[in-house]
């Protein structure tokens, strides 16, 4: 793809203004949020690439559409147009808006897990994980192995391997899963599609042995761009269909709205079974609210609805990629190791390759993202360690090979120069690496520790 083919399809009407700290500024900042990025003040940050979650840019449309707010408690008629834009976009014939997508996989999994389950993924997620523990279940990765080596170039890193899958359906039985979850995009392998390919022939698994299969689509739309990119026979399909095909082919879905459709804050999960959808009605009223609303304002369902119809646009995710690859493109060519191919919502530095002094007890990937805050004021994350969390069992800390920090680009936020000034102060940290310091734990939390932990140095 040449560098100018990703211009984005639309022009500025309003900036936020954002401001430059000083080092010393920066070096008290990180110290007081113990070396953990989701700790600093935003105000502390000078490009925020924490995450793409929530942080996106609404159109002028989406901002009209928040004005259409019917707040009336029940029956909302941003409901009923969010729950038809699901399905006329999505596939799925039932939505219960969830106010984001971890409260979707509350209900998910407490209605679908029984105590003993094993859900069979294409790679973890902090959130999705930790409920399908709540519930019970035991997570199983049966993502392709390819997916843990940050230097293959596989083209979908996301596809599952049907040799783990049978070898997990040998040992437990069909009846002690209840569900397969695939991610599109898989977030914790960098942003990795699944091919259509992979997914028709999961769907005939999934048939043959009468097992239920759930897609986190938090990511779909760019999902169906690498399929659009990179795979036999889409070329000339348009996003919009693909994402259509890609959710025709699984029974029901968690959704955190504010990825892929730009929204603040909203989701939903949503299916075809409509004993499932009753079941659901049951349980939303219980944690987020009356199954109209589900913890959303009438206003941010509308804007969702519409934040729906403008994420897949062919044009609007050729930028949003093209944007990513960009960036991602600048720091290869510059020798900085990076997790191959380049992702759909972030770039992932592999910090086994540049911190190799720093072993993986001492969170190498939270190291360097505090170190490249305290640079430039970019804000990363570490997806490594800290975020795998402890073996439920064992309580050892898990030990994925996948050692990484994110930097993840928020939709329609950010211009090049921002990609340039980010790619300058990876560089920069890159060339200083050696002198950057291991950290051990000063807190950490009990459950998704990544969120709140504290560290310090080790000298
Ligand atoms: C793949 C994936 N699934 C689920 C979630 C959870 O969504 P939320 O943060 O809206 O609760 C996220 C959020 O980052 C995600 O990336």
């Amino acid at each position: 793809m040449a560098t100018r083919t990703w211009a984005e399809p639309y022009k500025i009407k309003m900036v936020e203004l954002i401001k430059m700290t000083s080092r010393e500024d920066r070096l008290k900042a990180v110290k007081e949020a113990g070396y953990n990025t989701f700790l600093l003040r935003s105000e502390d940050v000078y490009i925020d690439l924490l995450t793409d979650s929530g942080v996106g840019a609404m159109s002028d449309r989406q901002w009209a559409g928040l004005m259409m707010g019917d707040e009336a408690y029940a029956g909302s008629r941003n409901f009923y147009h969010l729950r038809d834009t699901v399905e006329e976009y999505y596939s799925y014939r039932y939505t219960v808006p969830c106010h984001q997508g971890r409260g979707a996989e509350n209900i998910l999994s407490q209605l679908l897990i029984s105590a003993g389950d094993y859900v069979p993924g294409n790679m973890y997620f902090t959130t999705t994980r930790l409920h399908q523990e709540l519930a019970g279940a035991t997570f199983v990765d049966v993502i392709i192995d390819e997916a843990h080596d940050p230097v293959s170039m596989h083209p979908f890193k996301g596809n599952v391997d049907f040799d783990k899958l049978n070898a997990l359906l040998d040992e437990v039985g069909a009846d002690k899963i209840p569900y397969v979850c695939i991610a599109t995009c898989v977030n914790m392998a960098g942003g990795q599609p699944i091919s259509l390919g992979n997914l028709k022939q999961l769907r005939a698994w999934c048939d043959k042995h009468n097992i239920m299969l759930v897609h986190d689509m938090t990511r779909v739309a760019e999902n169906a761009f690498f399929i659009q990119q990179r795979e036999d026979g889409y070329k000339d399909k348009i996003i919009r269909e693909i994402v259509y095909e890609i959710c025709d082919l699984t029974d029901a879905a968690t959704m955190s709205s504010k990825k892929d459709a730009m929204v603040n804050i909203g989701g939903f999960l949503a299916m075809n079974d409509e004993k499932f959808y009753e079941k659901a009605c049951g349980l939303v009223v219980v944690y987020e609210g009356l199954h109209t609303y589900g913890g959303m304002a009438g206003r941010d369902m509308e804007a969702l609805a519409i934040g729906i119809t403008e994420s897949v646009q062919d044009d609007h995710i050729r930028a949003r990629v093209g944007q990513v690859q960009y960036l991602g493109r600048i720091l290869r060519e510059a020798g900085v190791p990076i997790v191959n191919p380049i992702g759909g919502h972030a770039v992932f530095l592999d910090a086994r390759r540049m911190l190799p002094h720093i072993p993986q007890e001492q969170f190498p990937a939270q190291a360097l993202a505090a170190a490249l805050y305290v640079e430039s004021g970019v804000r990363s994350m570490e997806r490594g360690i800290v975020s795998a969390g402890r073996d439920s069992k064992t309580g050892e800390n898990r030990k994925p090979k996948l050692e990484l920090v994110r930097l993840t680009i928020p939709r329609r936020v950010y211009t090049q120069a921002h990609m340039d000034v980010t790619a300058d102060a990876v560089i920069e940290v890159m060339k200083h690496s050696s002198e950057i310091k291991g950290l051990r734990f000063a807190y950490e939390p009990e459950m998704l520790r990544f969120f709140q932990a504290k560290f310090e140095e080790v000298e």
